[in-house]
């Protein structure tokens, strides 16, 4: 939730500093009021006057020429958060060692908002156990790191060290700021496809990619939510997220079970197996010994453990169908949930692996309602307006 909120961008001397426009333009089209502030070498990557444009303010490129007296314990007061984007690694050090001999990284130590930090330099200099020494003590301050991306780097080099996609580094901001109306609100997400195994280098498993889980629980922690993310697929990098990764249907059982025992709200999106071999060979299954036949049983219901609770959560299930709806509308009876999102798994741009989704919601009444085809992250936001208006219609208040 960035409306109305006041966000600080510090900008700091890397080629990566010309994507703190896209950023600044990101923050200001979520409605948070932005300033800037840069450091000498900034300037060199990126002119003072794109980010004027762009936030309706000039930036702070001096601590000792500006029209304020002290203008980073102004900016650092007047922060709701403040935001490092890129950090070289010069800044980290700096930050990490508390030193404010420039504009950036006094500001930041001028203030007691909470402040993320999007580091950008090459591989190696990542890599450095300085750095990662200065990373940990930045986290031991309360701040949040998103971590850079792979991706090409200064001077035709690629590898990991890429400044996080501006979304990303906004979604971190929002998710730093007190307040949304998930304030308070525990809960509880599954994604991703369980891998049951077969032997020690197989599995039985889906195509499940986590992208609809993950983008439901960054829905749920941009309002606010804290949010548990129990995934068989990769987690995300969220302050507001604590991922649980998973492995099998069990361990997915295991966890989400515990945790549904103090959440409001649980939204079961992963793709769990039904059955497992019932052995687990240890070691590998040869080749030369022909096909082999293996037994299956039953994996636990981890959505039906949950509906059995007395209290439970908030509950919502996925069914992932291929065609008619008749069966979602079984399973929002059968199932115990409050509310059931099907998707057709088989329509174009629909269910596994994708970016987009179009999905159908279903009440446990047997009321239907399709939506369109859209980016999973609307999906997601459409879904917590949704679960919004049923849990008040119940009589909770977020
Ligand atoms: O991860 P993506 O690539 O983004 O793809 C998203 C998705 C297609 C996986 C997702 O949108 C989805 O449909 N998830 C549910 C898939 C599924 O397993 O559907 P189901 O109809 O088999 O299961 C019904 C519900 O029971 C689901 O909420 C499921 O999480 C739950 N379940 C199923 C089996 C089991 N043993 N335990 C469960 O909790």
């Amino acid at each position: 939730m960035l409306a109305g909120r006041r966000v600080v961008l510090g900008v700091t001397g890397g080629v990566a500093a010309y994507k703190a426009a896209y950023l600044a333009r990101r923050l200001v089209e979520r409605g948070a009021a932005v300033r800037t502030v840069m450091t000498d070498a900034a300037t060199e990557f990126i002119g003072p006057h794109t980010l004027a444009a762009i936030t309706g303010t000039r930036p702070v490129i001096d601590l000792f020429d500006a029209d304020e007296v002290s203008p980073h314990t102004t900016l650092g007061r007047w922060a709701d958060a403040l935001v490092v984007a890129p950090a070289t690694a010069a800044t980290l050090a700096r930050l990490a060692n508390g030193l404010s001999d420039d504009p950036v990284s006094a500001t930041v130590l001028a203030t007691v908002a909470p402040v993320v930090i999007a580091p950008a330099m090459h591989t190696e200099m990542w890599q450095h156990p300085a750095t990662v020494a200065n990373v940990e003590r930045l986290e031991s301050f309360g701040y949040h790191i998103v971590s850079p991306e792979v991706g090409a780097l200064a001077g035709g080099d690629t590898g990991l060290g890429r400044l996080a996609d501006p979304d990303r580094i906004a979604d971190a901001v929002a998710g730093v700021l007190p307040g949304g109306p998930l304030t308070g609100v525990e809960v509880l997400i599954t994604a991703g496809g369980t891998r049951e195994p077969i032997d020690r280098v197989r599995y039985l498993g889906n195509h499940s990619s986590g992208k609809m889980g993950n983008a439901i629980a960054v829905a749920a922690a941009r309002r606010g939510a804290n949010v548990t993310l129990v995934t068989a697929g990769p987690g995300i990098d969220h302050p507001h997220v604590t991922v649980v990764p998973v492995e099998t249907a069990a361990d997915m059982a295991e966890a989400a079970w515990r945790i549904a025992e103090t959440a409001d709200v649980a939204v079961m999106a992963a793709a769990v197996a039904d059955f497992r071999p019932v052995v687990a060979i240890d070691g590998k299954l040869r080749r030369a010994a022909g096909p082999p036949s293996i037994d299956l049983e039953p994996t636990p219901d981890v959505l039906g453990g949950i509906a059995a609770m007395s209290p439970r959560p908030f509950l919502v299930g996925f069914a992932a169908e291929t065609g008619a709806l008749d069966e979602a509308v079984a399973k929002a009876r059968r199932k115990g949930v409050d509310l059931l999102v099907s998707n057709d798994v088989t329509a174009p741009g629909s269910g596994f692996g994708t970016e987009t989704n179009q999905v159908t919601i279903v009440l446990p009444d047997g009321s239907t309602e399709p939506w369109s085809l859209m980016p999973k992250s609307e999906v997601a936001e459409r879904l917590w307006d949704r679960i919004a208006e049923l849990r008040k219609r119940e009589g909770t208040s977020a």
